[in-house]
């Protein structure tokens, strides 16, 4: 008997319409914000790379508005000031920014070293603040941000992992939560990079500028390594597509390849385990970026997720590449009539049946390419047409948005509503436990569980003043 895998338009159309049944809500858009005076009045400390990148986005959006810049690097802070072009305000000093009365927000894009002085000082000043993951560096800061932003109700606190606000993400969890991949038991995650042909963390030094300061990633003393830096990304989606959050994990790293005075380590593997058996599974390294993700199309990073009915491959845009998001389902069993499906021998027969036969990928739809009964004939045929295009790889769903561009929106947005944000102050705590863990699991080449982190700084931490 063959089994069908190429899909008929009967099947398609079934699984546009289960998609339909998806579609997403998006984020709450309150208000279209035209007029400057009812836009946040933010300023913007660490205007390095990051920082940059960010401006350039931030200068697209009319909700809010760019007051004041801070970089303790003089040519940093000018190029921010310049990128944003209404003349902000210059500041090297990031408390002489928070003292500024007309900052309603700030965005934080500093090391990570310094995101917890500059978010707790920036809260303290009555500011509302979107900071770079990971949130934070120590677990001392883990307690004392949760104490004191949650003192502070009315301020808007937000993270960087720009994943939660894209729709390819949004849509992924929806598919699971609807149980479109059956159970899913297993993530697997990776960044991977050749630094032996380019690498991003060893940037030439100006003159007035140290090792330290500019490549600050390579040092323990101010960096989280690769596990703050990318995998931070990845186990926040893990968390989110799982529901929870690890009970331990196990992992090895090593600075085996990179004899450049770093000690970071320059690969790492790990592995979460989640409450219900769950896994993630974990892996960055420097000396290789082939990605066997998405036929390989791709370098670098992705997700696999594998449910017991399907799996998604999955993977945020760059500014040169769309994001993608592949959905494959388990290839089916064979009908066998009145076969006893808990017998040895249907059990080989179905796996053999299924060995090395995979199913046929289908790209994750959107909303705009879902079929439903409101569609005139024309939009019906345009969606079926593209779909087809789609499976043919011809054309690929983009976003018609960059997630950082949303997650900034949001940002204003949730300031002005005093909503939640997707990627909020426990999404952001969790992550950088998640971080600090991994990385002790690697360095004392032990498990760690992941309630270790109640006990973990509390001496250290300081009580906090209620507002
Ligand atoms: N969400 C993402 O995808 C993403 C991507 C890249 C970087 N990041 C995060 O952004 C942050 C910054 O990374 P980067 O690549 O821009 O680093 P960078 O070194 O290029 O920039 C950091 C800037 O902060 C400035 N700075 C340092 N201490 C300061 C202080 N006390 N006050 C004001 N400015 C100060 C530096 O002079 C520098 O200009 C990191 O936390 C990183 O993890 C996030």
């Amino acid at each position: 008997m063959s089994q069908k895998h190429d899909l008929t338009r009967r099947d398609a159309s079934k699984l546009a319409v289960a998609a339909a049944a998806l579609t997403i809500t998006g984020a709450p858009f309150i208000s279209k914000v035209k007029a400057a005076n009812n836009t946040v009045q933010y300023g913007f400390i660490g205007t390095g790379s990051r920082g940059q990148y960010l401006l350039q986005h931030l200068k697209g959006l009319d909700n809010g508005t760019c007051v004041a810049v801070c970089d303790v690097y003089e040519p940093n802070m000018r190029k921010g000031a310049e990128l944003i072009g209404n003349k902000p305000k210059q500041f090297k000093d990031y408390r002489e920014l928070l003292a500024d009365k007309s900052v309603d927000a700030v965005l934080i894009a500093t090391p990570l070293y310094m995101h917890f002085p500059v978010t707790k000082d920036a809260l303290d000043a009555g500011k509302h603040v979107f900071c770079e993951k990971s949130l934070v560096f120590k677990p001392e800061e883990i307690h004392a941000l949760r104490a004191l932003s949650n003192s502070k109700p009315k301020q808007t606190l937000q993270v960087g992992l720009q994943r939660r606000y894209s729709k390819f993400y949004q849509t992924a969890k929806q598919m699971i939560d609807k149980g479109m991949l059956g159970t899913v038991t297993h993530i697997r995650g990776q960044w991977h990079r050749n630094t032996f042909a380019k690498d991003p963390w060893n940037k030439p030094l100006p003159k007035d500028r140290t090792d330290k300061d500019v490549n600050w990633r390579k040092y323990r003393e101010y960096s989280g390594g690769l596990t703050a830096e990318l995998a931070s990304h990845q186990i926040d989606v893990a968390d989110w597509m799982f529901g929870a959050q690890p009970e331990y994990v196990v992992g090895v790293g090593g600075t085996d390849y990179i004899k450049d005075g770093r000690d970071i380590f320059d690969n790492i593997q790990l592995i979460f385990k989640y409450p219900k058996g769950q896994k993630l599974h974990y892996t960055s390294i420097t000396t290789n970026r082939h990605c066997p993700l998405f036929n390989a199309e791709r370098t670098e990073f992705g997700e696999c997720i594998m449910g017991t009915q399907g799996t998604i491959h999955i993977t945020v845009g760059t500014d040169s590449e769309p994001a993608l998001g592949m959905w494959y389902m388990e290839p089916a069993l064979p009908k066998v009539e009145g076969a006893d499906k808990k017998s040895p021998t249907f059990q080989a027969s179905s796996s053999l049946a299924s060995t090395g036969k995979g199913g046929k990928a289908l790209p994750i739809l959107f909303e705009k390419d879902t079929v439903t009964g409101n569609d005139s004939f024309v939009d019906r045929e345009m969606k079926f047409a593209r779909q087809w295009l789609y499976r043919k790889g011809v054309l690929v769903p983009e976003e018609d948005r960059n997630p950082v561009d949303i997650e900034l929106e949001s940002f204003f947005n949730d300031i002005k509503a005093n909503t939640k944000p997707k990627s909020d102050l426990e999404v952001g705590l969790h992550d950088s436990a998640a971080v600090m863990l991994a990385n002790r699991c690697m360095y004392e080449e032990r498990k760690v569980l992941f309630s270790e982190i109640d006990n973990m700084g509390k001496a250290e931490a300081k009580p906090v003043k209620k507002a």
